[in-house]
């Protein structure tokens, strides 16, 4: 196997604020409580959200690099940061609407935009720290 061919990983770390409440509209608040807790507060509260964008590919002959991060940096800051940060994750953002913001789901939301960005022949994975001790993976 020549150098070119071995795969490495980048990774690029963000950080984005948001608040959500954690709901089930078929259900009652009872119900919502028994099931997200805290996180079903019908005012809402925030976390600091970390953010871990992973790309995998072989380097560039040219460049050295599997991708450029400033390029990477540039993706996840229009993709994500830009919609998310300082949001209401359930009232101001088009996502979230129907869908219950939960870590899982975001994750799931941030890859399908920053899929769009970044080219297929790049493997993508995002990790989304909720809180230093939870956090999610996409895909798994
Ligand atoms: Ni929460």
């Amino acid at each position: 196997m020549s150098t070119n061919e071995k795969k490495v990983a980048v990774f690029r770390k963000e950080h984005f604020n948001a608040a959500h409440r954690l709901f089930n509209p078929a259900w009652d608040d009872q119900k919502n409580a028994e099931v997200f807790g805290k996180c079903s507060n019908p005012h809402y509260h925030g976390h600091n959200y970390e953010l871990v964008v992973q790309v995998t590919g072989t380097p560039d002959p040219a460049t050295g690099y599997v991708m450029d991060m400033k390029v990477l940096s540039k993706i996840t800051a229009e993709e994500v940061i830009e919609r998310f940060d300082h949001k209401n994750l359930n009232l101001d953002t088009e996502f979230f609407q129907k869908l219950n913001p939960t870590a899982e789901n975001i994750v799931i939301v941030i890859y399908n935009l920053l899929r769009t960005r970044i080219d297929a022949k790049l493997e993508l994975k995002v990790r989304l720290h909720e809180t230093e001790r939870n956090f999610v993976e996409y895909p798994a």
